[in-house]
């Protein structure tokens, strides 16, 4: 008390509730986003001209009129290109700018290069395009039944789950359409290029994937990686959408900047960003279950069909984890997942939390509402009966599953959420209420860590440790609100025992750290925690031989300084002793998960280190004559192992669980028969906001939480998981709805289940229960 100063030093540092480091400064405006950066003399400005069409030849592209226009400096179009006119992340499908064939309305064709957004903007209107239409294939339905794919159709298989199916006691059947969903990242997509000497650039970008954002910039330039650096400070948020689909913009400056020999900067306003980027992908889904009469599995089949847009992008990875996610946490006993890839003539879909998890998943949470539907039994006990752990352990994919903890937690808060009785309450308002029903539903989440992709599960750091004691850490991650910064910053400061404030945060650097991965697949603090605290036992070897050699002892680390035998030495004065007997004090450290493998031909392996878990009971209230619901009350408990941060897991959970809320309840996109997506606006495009938020919200970290795998410090990925929570919410609203039919039908609700969707489901079980 006394002494505050020494008490803040030894507050413990991991697994510490501190708040996110850019917290204060995204309070006060202090944080710098790239159209904060005081802008550089002779900038331009960058417009986009857009296709009119979703599927057409061009005939004429007549850019005289933009060229001539007040403060045009450059319009660059494919000629442009000194490189390759591809920003794909591998599959070559994905110009620039389009030449030809526009694939889908909004593609670039060109972009104009101005004095001012303004100029540019007005330039851009002043093309003259010239279409032959061509029929465009909008739905993954049509662009199936044409045959038009991404790539060939995937199966993973365990058993002979037809057959299965075909000798259960019960068999039921379905179909479930499930929407996409914009990213809606406050910042939106932006990239600032200044030009150096001898053709260097520096980038700064809002990217989740500063390493590729400079490889496929060096290929449209022709130009070698290492003339390109690529800087990210922090995002206004990613979700996903800045994992490949930030590219494109920064090429375009790229290529404005080394055209022009000027600063270029692009900034896509609200409405052009919701067009021209890729989105969730949206499924449709076929499930068939066999089940004995308590519930339990005998076998499931899954056809997955989903709109991937006009390219590949990550389509390939993202339709695989909707087949590693149809499982849920659940032991299919036998399984057959059949995956469709189709291409359409729509903005190419992208990562989006959950990265196809969260549509794959869904599908056996409302397959398993069926089941216990028809053998009238509580939806919770049939899914407790058919956990990993309970009823089986192997994967479709074939993993053991040899750490689920579902089972654990759903009872720990089903007991919390007081579940029974709150499910004898809602029958028993449902059967006094005609216009108000209620619903409620407890459902799991298991989510596999690791990118699938296994050679994406490496991570570098860089630490430098100053002789005034403070230290410069950099890692290959990226910031995008997740708080990663500050959890990679309170390993290394508890690996040296220093202050919190002894360790300097700084941008995500090309040049500091080389060939990284995207920060992404919820993996960013396991990787990049590791590879930092690698770094800082780098340099720890080497002081400790320092102090073998001069003290005669090993040195601790303590938060009072460092311990030297009999000695305390403090950190600055120890680690200035080690400079002057020329010891390095900086180092590059490396990770790579171990123990992980797949091969794709077979869809076998084991694609996960390990598994993340967590449970949510969600309970909802429909005005049946209005479709209009609240989320009234929600509970989670979710696994995160031993919390780096608490406060930092929380946020996330609670932001995840909003977000998959939106997604399921009303973000609705619509693109019309033409192609056009017509809910390109906030006017039209609804996320959740504050008042959306459950009047009672109760989140817990699992206590018992330990990861065990040899994870960094024991702690769980939280990135991602917490989303497919909020299929709780729409199952709970399913729940409603089968009320009006007296649980005696199944409800035919899709998502998202926005009011017209709930009224017409209420409409349809009314009428199939005979009133
Ligand atoms: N949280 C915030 N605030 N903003 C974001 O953009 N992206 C999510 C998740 N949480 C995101 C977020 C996604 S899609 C992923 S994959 C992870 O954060 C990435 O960060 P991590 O690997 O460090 O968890
Ligand atoms: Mo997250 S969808 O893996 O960027």
């Amino acid at each position: 008390m006394a002494d505050s100063g020494a008490a803040a030093r030894t507050l413990p540092v991991l697994n510490a509730p501190i708040g996110h480091d850019s917290a204060p400064r995204h309070v006060s405006g202090e944080a710098l986003y790239i159209d904060d950066i005081p802008e550089p003399r002779g900038l331009l400005h960058l417009h986009v001209g857009q296709s009119a069409r979703a599927h057409a030849r061009v005939t004429k592209l007549d850019l005289t009129k933009v060229r001539a226009a007040p403060g045009v400096v450059a319009v660059l179009t494919p000629v442009d290109i000194p490189g390759k006119n591809d920003i794909s992340p591998f599959a070559g499908d994905d110009p620039l700018f389009a030449e030809g064939e526009v694939k889908f309305m909004g593609q670039a064709l060109f972009a104009v290069a101005a004095e001012t957004l303004p100029k540019a903007r007005a330039a851009a209107a002043l093309a003259v395009v010239e279409y032959e239409d061509l029929p465009p294939l909008v739905t993954a339905g049509a662009a199936l039944a044409a045959g038009e794919r991404i790539e060939p159709t995937q199966v993973m298989k365990l058993g002979d789950a037809r057959a299965a199916v075909a000798a259960a006691p019960h068999s039921l059947a379905g179909h479930l359409n499930v929407g996409g969903q914009e990213h809606f990242y406050l910042e939106g997509q932006v990239a600032l290029v200044v030009p150096g000497e001898g053709g260097d650039l520096h980038v700064w970008t809002s990217t989740q994937h500063p390493t590729e954002t400079q490889h496929i910039l060096a290929r449209v330039l022709a130009c070698p990686d290492a003339a390109v650096t690529v800087e990210v400070r922090r995002m206004g948020g990613g979700f996903g959408g800045k994992e490949t689909q930030s590219v494109q913009w920064a090429a375009m400056a790229a290529l404005a900047a080394l055209k022009t020999r000027r600063p270029a900067k692009i900034r896509l306003d609200r409405d052009d960003d919701m067009v021209m980027t890729g989105k969730r992908h949206d499924f449709e889904v076929d499930w068939e279950l066999g089940f004995d009469g308590e519930g339990r599995l005998k076998g499931a089949a899954f056809e997955l069909n989903s709109r991937c847009g006009f390219s590949a992008d990550l389509s390939h990875a993202i339709n695989d984890r909707a087949m590693f996610h149809a499982d849920n946490a659940y032991a299919l006993q036998a399984a057959e997942i059949v995956s469709h890839r189709s291409r359409t003539h729509t903005v190419s879909n992208t990562a989006f939390r959950g990265f196809g998890g969260p549509q794959g998943m869904i599908a056996i949470e409302q397959a398993l509402d069926a089941v216990a539907l028809s053998l009238g039994r509580d939806p919770f006990d049939v899914r407790l009966a058919n956990l990993y752990g309970v009823s089986g352990d192997l994967t479709p994919y074939g993993q053991t599953v040899t750490d689920s903890v579902a089972r654990e937690i759903m009872l720990e808060l089903a007991e919390n959420c007081d579940y029974r009785a709150r499910r004898a309450a809602v029958a028993k308002w449902n059967a006094t209420n005609d216009h108000l029903k209620r619903g409620l539903a407890l459902t799991p989440v298991k989510f596999g860590i690791s990118f699938t992709t296994t050679h994406l599960n490496q991570a570098g750091a860089l630490v430098h440790v100053y002789t005034d004691g403070s230290i410069h850490l950099n890692h290959g991650g990226t910031e995008m609100g997740q708080g990663l910064n500050i959890k990679v910053a309170q390993v290394a400061a508890d690996a040296f025992k220093v202050p919190l404030s002894a360790v300097r945060i700084t941008s995500t650097r090309t040049d500091k750290v080389p060939n990284t991965s995207a920060t992404a697949a919820s993996s960013g603090s396991d990787l990049n925690g590791m590879a930092a605290l690698n770094a800082c036992r780098m340099i720890q070897e080497r002081l400790a031989a320092f102090a073998l050699e001069t003290y005669g002892a090993a040195p601790v680390y303590t938060p009072d300084g460092v311990r030297l035998g009999d000695q305390l030495m403090p950190f600055k004065a120890f680690v200035n002793a080690a400079y002057l007997a020329r010891v390095s004090l900086s180092a590059a450290g490396f990770y790579k998960t171990p123990d992980i493998h797949y091969d794709r031909a077979t869809h076998t392996g084991r694609p996960f280190y390990y598994y993340a878990y967590g449970a949510a009971c969600s309970e909802v209230v429909v005005d049946t004559l209005t479709g209009e619901n609240k989320v009234v009350r929600v509970d989670i408990l979710h696994d995160v192992g031993r919390s780096l941060n608490p406060a930092i897991d929380l946020g996330q959970i609670e932001g995840g669980f909003i977000q998959g809320m939106g997604w399921l309840t009303t973000e609705e996109l619509v693109f019309d028969a033409k192609g056009r997506l017509t809910t390109h606006a906030p006017s039209t495009y609804k996320i959740p906001t504050a008042g959306d938020r459950p009047d009672v919200f109760n989140i817990a970290i699992w206590r018992a939480g330990e990861n065990r795998e040899d994870t960094i410090h024991r702690s769980k990925a939280v990135g991602e998981p917490p989303l497919m929570l909020a299929i709780s919410v729409f199952c709970a609203l399913t729940d409603a709805v089968a009320s009006v039919g007296g649980h005696r039908v199944m409800p035919n609700l899709d998502a998202p289940a926005t009011p017209e969707r709930l009224l017409a489901a209420m409409a349809d079980v009314r009428s199939r229960a005979g009133g």
